[in-house]
């Protein structure tokens, strides 16, 4: 049997008045890489957070590769979005990285500057060389990489990234999609959010389309559909603009 990396049941998250997330149910296995597509204030972030547990279910629940959130919680890694981040921190580039230590290796014993695992993440995020550099210096795909290194660090096996595509020049996407890739061909769970439709999808096993409520949650070509899209960001010029997407991947 396949093991659950991430499960909702009826997630409702609330704000004050806001209904960030209703109703909202799906699953997927561990092993898997999924994004979660929507318009601005379609609540994927919410989703992100509930599922770190930075915000609590109003109703429903989240759990993690068969665990509650909490149990779970040194198993899960979260690649916040770079709006969320103080970037003014004058933390260097390791500083951030070796945070991914912090469980292991305890907060108040310092983590070794050649600590193997932070170096090891360090190289396959190519930050090897920026290593003592400030964060507030660093490009945003190198920002990103940070986060993600962290993450590698950490040991995490889910991986929870909001927006890591935003902002960032089409290299760097490529070299992040293809670390994330690769992280789940190791048998992490891999789910990051995007507001942008790209033809990288096919990256991907499962698309959870969002607009507060689930409009559509399955494999790529089954989801991204005219119908679906226009129900999702309300807009035909999306679902036409996905169209050409559809024929570069050979789905239409
Ligand atoms: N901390 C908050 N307080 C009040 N409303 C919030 C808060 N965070 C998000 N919201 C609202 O919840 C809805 C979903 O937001 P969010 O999860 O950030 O969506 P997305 O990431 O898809 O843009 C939006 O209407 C947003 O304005
Ligand atoms: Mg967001």
């Amino acid at each position: 049997m396949l093991t659950e990396g991430l499960r909702a049941e009826n997630l409702t998250v609330v704000y004050e008045r806001v209904v960030a997330l209703e109703d909202v149910s799906f699953s997927v296995s561990h092993g898997s890489m999924t994004a979660v597509v929507g318009p601005n204030g379609a609540g994927k972030s919410s989703l992100l957070k509930a599922a770190v547990g930075l915000v609590k279910p109003f109703r429903g629940r989240v759990t993690v590769l068969g665990d509650t959130v909490e149990k779970a919680r040194g198993r899960i890694a979260y690649v916040p979005q770079r709006e969320d981040v103080y970037w003014d921190y004058p933390l260097t580039v390791w500083d951030v990285v070796a945070m991914g230590r912090f469980k292991a290796v305890g907060y108040l014993k310092t983590v070794g500057k050649n600590d193997e695992k932070v170096l090891k993440a360090l190289e396959r995020t190519g930050l090897t060389s920026l290593m003592d550099r400030k964060i507030s210096e660093l490009s945003g795909g190198q920002q990103q990489r940070v986060f993600l290194a962290r993450a590698i660090a950490q040991e995490a096996e889910l991986y929870l990234l909001d927006e890591p595509l935003k902002g960032i020049d089409a290299e760097s996407e490529d070299k992040l999609l293809i670390l994330l890739h690769e992280l789940k061909q190791e048998g992490k769970t891999i789910v990051m959010s995007t507001h942008d439709l790209s033809s990288t999808f096919e990256l991907f096993e499962n698309i959870l389309l969002l607009r507060n409520r689930v409009v559509a949650f399955g494999p790529p070509e089954k989801v991204l559909t005219s119908e679906n899209l226009s129900a999702a960001y309300g807009s035909d010029r999306v679902a036409m603009h996905f169209a050409d997407v559809r024929r570069v991947a050979g789905w239409s």
